[in-house]
């Protein structure tokens, strides 16, 4: 029997440089898809995956991010108030528990693998869990997480979710080194972030979804500086490579990159169209802009 994953961590201390000035006083988290910021999204996956430890690791500025995921007693007692009751139980619906929730401070920006070490202490020292980017938003039947975590019930190890994406993006992610095939695993050999087109070893993608084992903490903790002079959580990856499974999955689904503003824009229309009450504005207004 495979350890069940418990625990995810939400690395949300970025800056989010690409969206001002509306992260200027907001956490890029926070931006909405349709009527739903993003951090919720990447929240509700986990959930729906069986998630029951939410971490979140942050920074200066990001206190949106803990007031949303907790009861707000004004609107509680304003919406009781007018009788909007549904629409309270739809709010209350999707925050954590009591306890379910723990915050962490990032402190310096170092880069991924340095928010992700962070957490150390909070994930055991034998258990495997999971890292969601709120900036990576998938769409698609099975929450991505969930596909994941039934790869990882059959191979244990560490499972990270993949998609191909046009060479001349590779330095945008990181890319695999890849072994063997089979379905939609890849048996993973190697881990390069963020390579030059010309020298990226395939074109399949890591998306910000993993699960992960807790050795990766002992590279992480060496401080040992990558691309961007920042401490990657794939070269800590690659670095744990050998001494256990490691997959790539090929998830069913759409995945919006929404640290991008085409990728933001698009997911936000690819939202609306999957919503009964919006998909039919949504066309005609898409319709009325083609020749534009
Ligand atoms: C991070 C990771 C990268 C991954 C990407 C997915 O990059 O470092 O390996 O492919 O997320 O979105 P970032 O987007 O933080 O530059």
């Amino acid at each position: 029997m495979r350890q069940t994953i418990r625990k995810a961590i939400f690395p949300v201390g970025g800056l989010g440089v690409r969206f001002l000035p509306a992260t200027k006083a907001m956490p890029k988290e926070m931006l909405p898809i349709v009527d739903k910021p993003l951090i919720q999204y990447a929240v509700e996956e986990a959930q729906a995956a069986g998630i029951e430890q939410f971490i979140f690791v942050t920074g200066r500025g990001k206190h949106a991010i803990e007031d949303h995921f907790d009861i707000s007693f004004e609107l509680d007692a304003m919406l009781e108030a007018r009788g909007q009751g549904a629409v309270l139980e739809s709010i209350r619906q999707w925050i954590p528990r009591p306890g379910q929730v723990t915050y962490t401070r990032q402190m310096e920006p170092l880069g991924l693998g340095h928010a992700v070490w962070c957490a150390r202490d909070l994930i055991g020292k034998d258990e495997p869990f999971a890292v969601l980017l709120a900036d990576d938003l998938v769409q698609s039947k099975v929450p991505c997480l969930k596909q994941m975590i039934d790869v990882h019930a059959q191979t244990g190890g560490s499972v990270v979710a993949v998609m191909d994406i046009p060479r001349e993006h590779t330095n945008r992610y990181g890319i695999l080194d890849i072994e063997s095939e089979s379905g939609n695993l890849a048996v993973i050999r190697g881990l390069v972030e963020k390579p030059d087109p010309a020298d990226a070893p395939s074109t399949l993608s890591i998306i910000g979804r993993y699960i992960l084992q807790p050795e990766i903490f002992t590279h992480l903790g060496r401080r040992i500086k990558g691309t961007g002079g920042e401490i990657q959580l794939t070269d800590a990856m690659a670095a744990t490579l050998g001494s256990g499974p490691f997959h790539g999955l090929r998830f069913e689904g759409r995945r919006f990159d929404c640290g991008d503003k085409a990728g933001f824009l698009e997911a936000t229309i690819a939202f609306a169209l999957a919503r009964d009450d919006l998909a039919p504005a949504m066309r005609d207004i898409l319709k009325s802009y083609a020749d534009a």
